[in-house]
């Protein structure tokens, strides 16, 4: 989905795609407290698997209205605590499957669950604390006069008050090294400085997945380093989408390839990365001079 498409208030991923106008516009506080329906209780996990299952995706089939059949059944499987990378060449249908993971898109066919609760529209509140999206353009995320007020849009939507309000969004400025410039205007932060703002407005919400949409795009490598120290610091749940595959080698010991809206691969990121030929059939190319052999030891 292109930036001129995609609605600017969608970027934010509120509980009920408020308008940014709509800051008045309060949860229920019962809300906050809403719990998993029972089918989590029944939610197995993988065989030999200890971990928990977070985000389960099966049979994923999406075609736009106007007849572009992009995703053609795409399973995916994340545990909780997982660092995945989404790789694929461009229009692969990466941001499409991301988009689905909210409700932002609904499935043509299959189904996405979020710590075992389905998304659908009954569920699209929780749903959306639960999954936390961070656009590829921060200026989707950020609209508000202040990065703090920005920050704060989200869990006051899930209708935190007072205290509890500022020490969610202090805790989030701190995670991405913001603290200091909460009180800045977003239009006046450099570009790397609006991606991690971007980042806070998702981490405030404390969602179970984070999913990144090329995170590393439009950063100076100064900018990148700082993004990737954030991120290996964080204890979350966290999907990646990626064309930068040192970024998901350093960042993601799982990756998986999506190809022509179907997941071709699915294996530890160095054993991927070292595929010459599997990288070259799906467009994805390592930087000149990196070597594929050291990844493979
Ligand atoms: N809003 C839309 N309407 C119609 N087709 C779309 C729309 N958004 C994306 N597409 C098409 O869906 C395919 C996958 O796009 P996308 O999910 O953005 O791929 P990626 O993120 O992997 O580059 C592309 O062919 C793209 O042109
Ligand atoms: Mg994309």
């Amino acid at each position: 989905m292109s930036h001129e498409t995609m609605p600017r208030v969608l970027g934010r991923c509120d509980p009920d795609d408020t308008l940014p106008g709509d800051v008045h516009q309060t949860a229920l506080p019962g809300d906050v407290h809403q719990t998993a329906l029972p089918g989590d209780v029944h939610q197995t996990a993988l065989p030999g698997d200890t971990h928990q299952t977070v985000l389960r995706v099966e049979g994923l089939a999406h075609a736009y209205p106007d007849g572009q059949q992009t995703l053609f059944g795409v399973d995916l499987t994340v545990r909780r605590g997982e660092r995945v990378a989404l790789l694929g060449p461009n229009g692969a249908g990466k941001t499409t499957l991301v988009l689905h993971l909210n409700g932002i898109l609904t499935a043509g066919r299959g189904t996405v669950h979020v710590g075992g609760l389905p998304v659908t529209t009954e569920h699209l509140r929780e749903i959306r604390r639960r999954v936390g999206i961070v656009f590829q353009d921060p200026d989707d995320q950020l609209f508000m006069p202040t990065v703090r007020d920005d920050v704060a849009f989200g869990p006051a939507n899930l209708g935190l008050r007072g205290a509890a309000l500022d020490a969610r969004v202090t805790r989030a400025l701190d995670q991405v090294g913001l603290a200091d410039l909460a009180d800045r205007a977003p239009h006046h932060l450099s570009f790397g400085q609006r991606r991690r703002a971007a980042v806070a407005t998702v981490l405030a919400m404390e969602p179970e997945i984070l999913v990144l949409d090329e995170p590393s795009s439009n950063l100076d490598p100064a900018s990148r380093r700082e993004l990737a120290d954030i991120l290996r610091g964080l204890d979350v749940t966290v999907l990646m989408v990626t064309h930068d595959l040192p970024y998901a080698l350093e960042l993601c010991p799982r990756s998986v390839i999506l190809s022509g809206g179907v997941i071709v691969a699915d294996g530890p990121t160095p054993r991927l990365l070292a595929d010459t030929e599997l990288l070259a059939r799906h467009r994805l190319e390592l930087p000149y001079g990196f070597d594929p052999q050291l990844l493979a030891r």
